[in-house]
């Protein structure tokens, strides 16, 4: 069994984030959201992982190598545009190779790990297996009706749903769903769609089974989609101290990571603070991840992430909910006259009090 790990589009909804780098790569709770579906693919004995990438294909390539840091052998395929989930697919024919494999998107995050899932789809051998999540506004999703134990229909972001099971990002198919993404056509908005591919393959008497996860799932191709699942991973991290602490308060479940420093602040967790980064006199609350060579100096942060080598000094109002990109620089200029002085990429968003 082959995984297959989706990592081109657009993410035009996390710009400017994702002007410079790729979605995938933004760190929840200081580790690559891909990281995370890498990972349970190895976890549930698969070995063999294709990567599409588009446009940050370099940046992926960097990140995960050959795939042996995480004991699997990863072989990258290129997508020319990004032309839908259904076109990843197409394209992966090749490398998948008659077998039966996980799809995974590599922008999704799941609390429960993939072990149980894959046994049981190897188990069964259906022609599909679609993970599928209670969710409370089904309206923004991709919705499963189910009939008999099998998936009949799927609709795209329905106005009137008739199940409140959305469409997980892990699917789990056999050859046959080649022949599906050949035959579909693109949708109005031009991809050639996963659930078209689905829906095709219901229409070919092919079964379609649908298993109903466990545990969160995030999808986080939104700002707040990323601050909710950095939310979730960080409660569930054991406290590790392996930084300097200096005349500070460090309380619950905290990562210091070696090399920080913490001087003269306060941190309250869950959170974690990355290699080499510096606190000082500074507030760190809640769900907050701060990156590696960070720097927090006379400011309050809280449920936010900090990426890598950025640096926060002297900010008088808390910081909250917010994304701040690698080696941004927020500070108070000390200057006449009081001014805000602004360098802000395209489509940056800066909420002032
Ligand atoms: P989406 O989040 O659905 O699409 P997107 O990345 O283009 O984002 P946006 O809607 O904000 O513009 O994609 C889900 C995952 O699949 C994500 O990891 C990107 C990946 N993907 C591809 O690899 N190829 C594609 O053609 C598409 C559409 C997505």
């Amino acid at each position: 069994m082959k995984g297959l790990i989706l990592s081109g589009g657009r993410g035009t909804r996390l710009r400017p984030i994702t002007f410079t780098s790729a979605k995938q790569l933004v760190p929840v709770a200081n580790k690559p959201i891909l990281f995370y579906g890498l990972e349970a693919l190895v976890e549930s004995g698969i070995r063999d992982i294709g990567i599409v990438v588009g446009d940050t294909r370099q940046e992926i390539k960097d990140a995960v190598g050959d795939g042996a840091r995480f004991g699997a052998r990863v072989t990258y395929i290129e997508q020319e545009a990004p032309l839908g989930l259904a076109h990843a697919v197409l394209i992966a024919e090749a490398f998948v190779g008659g077998e039966p494999f996980v799809m995974y998107l590599g922008d999704n995050l799941l609390r429960a790990g993939l072990t149980s899932l894959v046994d049981e789809f190897r188990a069964t051998a259906p022609n599909a297996q679609i993970l599928l999540a209670r969710v409370p506004n089904p309206q923004q999703f991709g919705v499963a009706e189910l009939a008999g134990g099998r998936v009949v229909r799927l609709v795209e972001k329905p106005t009137t749903p008739a199940s409140d099971l959305a469409l997980v990002g892990v699917y789990m198919f056999d050859r046959h769903v080649f022949e599906a993404v050949q035959a579909i056509r693109p949708s109005a908005r031009g991809e050639l769609e996963i659930t078209d591919a689905i829906q095709w393959l219901i229409d070919h008497g092919r079964v379609v089974v649908p298993r109903i996860i466990d545990g969160w799932w995030k999808d986080t191709g939104k700002l707040e989609d990323i601050l909710e699942a950095n939310r979730l991973v960080l409660d569930t991290i054991d406290r590790r101290i392996a930084g300097e602490v200096e005349g500070s308060e460090v309380l619950g479940k905290v990562i210091i990571e070696v090399g920080a420093k913490v001087v003269q602040s306060t941190i309250r967790g869950p959170a974690v603070i990355g290699k080499g980064a510096m606190i000082e006199n500074a507030y760190i609350g809640p769900f907050t991840a701060v990156g590696d060579h960070a720097i927090v100096r006379s400011s309050e942060v809280e449920h936010s992430i900090v990426l890598e080598g950025s640096s926060i000094t002297d900010i008088a109002g808390r910081i909250e909910s917010s994304l701040i990109g690698r080696q941004v620089s927020i500070y108070r200029a000390g200057t006449k006259p009081r001014s805000y002085n602004f360098m802000l990429g395209d489509r940056s968003q800066l909420g002032l009090v």
